[in-house]
């Protein structure tokens, strides 16, 4: 069987027959009743699924049993090293699915879902919503089924999303798994179970991962959310993206390695089941998701060049020498944190950071000399309802009423709250602890140090939104921390 080639939303034509099929399987799906493994609404709620978000729960729905529903939905995993290799086989489901309909309406044979890199630098539209998304008819006029109206608000598919909500430094990060101590999270996430949304996010679900669904959901969209996020057709371009720059991520650097443990590879006793183009339930694990050309995977991508200019010399933290030229990373130190939880507003907010200046910032204190050292700002426990959307992060703002640009150097990157109703407990699968993410701020406190704004007993942290009009009625940070790290 040849391999699919994943192509570039951005290069095709308004109309290639890949979203004329696209659009046309979608609104087949659409019709099919919800206990159909096969059906849109159901493909949505393996990802997440609660009756009371459902926008299209209706008296007459036939719902999967009770069991099939514990078995097969809600299954998305979050803050977790499982991010990547599950997304991995929920899509390679879904575009079984997608094929298979194109064949019964008529399509070619080998369809293979595109992928969306709004991080393209050389496209000045890449930030838009591809074409295909806002229109409202095919060009027979018919319905578009692309075209969701539960979306922030667009101008001709321009969502204002910013360079730094599609930022992909995460590419320059040296371990796939990071240590959940304060320090770097990784490329990939934490070592954890099976998880639904608890302690830190690794750096590429955060950023472009997280930040996108929310620039595209907005306030009330069905992308900000778990619950709904797969009911909108971009969701599935999204993350065919998110799934390149893995190989993006694998290919750069000989030192970019996926997690060798068996717990991981094996997924240690969590089962990852889905339904195929078939309806037949297959279980997988993550090792079977390692080669995009394997005869199961059977895809590769258009483009996975390297986007970042240079190679391991922008890495933001330094790959040490372990054991056989292995990459490890030293323990995190804590510098300092907030005791009481900070609440987030509709407006820039400031909480206060007490910095200890003495023996435990002994490699705080090397930091402008000293390039293996790495700041880490920990935003622990976000808590909230809603669909928030997000927060621009700064340091030391000279005016944290009117916080600068993004392109400040005080600018210490995003806050994107997908999922964090979810995460907060308001969904009985989930633990309640919120969102945690973890920022690499070296840069941004070796700009104050060199502009004299840094104070080594106290840090200002803003949390502007990023958008007017967002409304964050109980959301909050319930712990800020400094951390001292390689
Ligand atoms: Cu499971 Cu983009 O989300």
């Amino acid at each position: 069987m040849a391999t699919r080639v994943r192509q570039d939303v951005n290069k095709l034509p308004q109309w290639d027959p890949t979203l004329l099929w696209y659009a046309k399987a979608v609104a087949d799906m659409q019709t099919r009743p919800f206990n159909d493994p096969t059906s849109w609404r159901y493909q949505a709620a393996i990802h997440g699924y609660q009756r009371d978000q459902d926008p299209f729960a209706s008296d007459s729905d036939t719902l999967p049993s009770a069991a099939d529903q514990r078995a097969f939905w809600s299954q998305c995993q979050h803050s977790s090293w499982f991010f990547l290799p599950w997304h991995r086989m929920y899509l390679l489901c879904f575009e079984a699915i997608v094929a298979a309909t194109v064949v019964k309406l008529g399509g070619p044979a080998g369809w293979s879902l595109p992928y969306w890199n709004y991080s393209d630098t050389s496209n000045p539209n890449a930030r838009r919503l591809p074409m295909a998304f806002f229109l409202p008819t095919l060009p027979d006029g018919s319905p578009n089924a692309l075209n969701v109206s539960a979306r922030a608000p667009n101008d001709n598919g321009d969502i204002g999303m910013t360079p730094a909500e599609v930022d992909i430094r995460c590419l320059a990060d040296a371990l796939f798994t990071g240590i959940a101590d304060g320090g770097h999270p990784g490329f990939g996430g934490p070592k954890t179970g099976f998880n639904h949304g608890n302690g830190p996010t690794g750096a590429l679900e955060k950023t472009p991962h997280g930040d996108v669904h929310v620039a595209v959901g907005g306030d009330s969209g069905l992308m900000s959310a778990f619950e709904t996020a797969a009911l909108d057709p971009i969701f599935w371009l999204h993350h065919a993206n998110i799934d390149r720059l893995w190989q993006v991520w694998l290919n750069r650097l000989a030192s970019h390695k996926n997690p060798a443990d068996t717990a991981w590879l094996s997924a240690g006793n969590a089962k990852f089941q889905f339904h195929d183009a078939n309806g037949q339930v297959q279980t997988y694990m993550p090792s079977q998701m390692l080669d995009t050309t394997n005869p199961l995977l059977g895809y590769q991508y258009e483009d996975t060049s390297d986007p970042l200019a240079t190679g391991a010399a922008v890495s933001p933290h330094a790959a040490v020498g372990g054991p056989m030229g292995a990459v490890v990373q030293q323990p995190a130190e804590l510098a300092g944190g907030t005791s009481a939880a900070h609440a987030l507003a509709n407006a820039p907010t400031t909480a206060q950071v007490p910095l200890q200046a003495g023996a435990a910032s002994v490699r705080g204190a090397a930091l402008t000399s000293a390039p293996v050292t790495r700041v880490y700002l920990n935003l622990e426990n976000i808590t909230g309802s809603g669909r928030p959307g997000g927060y621009g992060v700064y340091l030391n703002a000279a005016d944290s009423a009117n916080p600068p640009a993004q392109s400040d150097p005080c600018f210490a990157g995003t806050l994107p709250m997908f999922g964090v109703q979810a995460a907060s407990g308001s969904d009985l699968l989930h633990q309640g602890s919120g969102l945690t993410y973890v920022l690499d701020v070296t840069s941004v406190v070796e700009h104050l140090k060199a502009a004299g704004t840094w104070d080594a007993h106290n840090l200002r942290v803003t949390f502007a939104p990023l958008r007017a009009g967002q409304s964050a009625p109980d959301l909050q940070v319930g712990r800020i921390s400094l951390y001292y790290g390689d």
